[in-house]
């Protein structure tokens, strides 16, 4: 289990209700949330993650990239979940476009620059808000993540598709 896995999800579990939805986690490593989503009651939940060798038994993981999936799978969810992977992820206008299109309430974790391998252009948790909105109509912080010795960093749930002309 990641270190931050439960401290993500008290956060994320006061923002959203599991009971009978989809979830899907790109990037999910271990699929500690997706664990925490079917014990809140989520009917279907899978991961996607290029490595399936860390899941955690009885979470389906399948092996892919991220970006592939997202060009070719057109399957909606009701929650999409990506944590700490954005940063890993060369073509994130695909991964972000798909979220935001393909599912209806998105949790995003992006790492800070300097906190992790995260994106020169993300100094600031504003950064990734006012990057974040480029994706989604509506981009809420729900708390902090902490541990590892790092900064504070951020969760966003995220609605809707933004409609912005400054897409890149
Ligand atoms: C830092 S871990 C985060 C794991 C989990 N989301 C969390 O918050 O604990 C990054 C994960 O992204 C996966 N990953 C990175 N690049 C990927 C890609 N292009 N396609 C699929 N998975 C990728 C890694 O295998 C790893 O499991």
């Amino acid at each position: 289990m990641n270190v931050r896995a439960l401290e993500m999800w008290q956060h994320i579990s006061k923002a959203i209700s599991f009971a009978g939805k989809s979830v899907i986690d790109l990037g999910c490593g271990y699929g500690d949330l997706l664990s925490y989503a079917k014990g809140a009651g989520a009917w279907h939940y899978i991961g996607i993650d290029k490595d399936v060798s860390q899941a955690t038994p009885g979470i389906p993981v399948v092996n892919r990239d991220i970006a592939y999936w997202c060009k070719t799978t057109d399957e909606k969810y009701d929650v999409g979940i990506c944590t700490s992977v954005l940063p890993y992820i060369e073509e994130r206008h695909v991964v972000l476009s798909w979220l935001a299109s393909h599912c209806k309430e998105v949790i995003i974790e992006v790492q800070l620059y300097g906190d992790g391998p995260g994106l020169p252009e993300h100094t600031s948790t504003l950064a990734v808000l006012v990057w974040l909105k480029k994706y989604f109509d509506s981009v809420q912080g729900i708390g902090y993540t902490t541990p590892e010795g790092r900064s504070h960093r951020a969760l966003w749930h995220c609605k809707g598709v933004s409609h912005g002309s400054d897409i890149a």
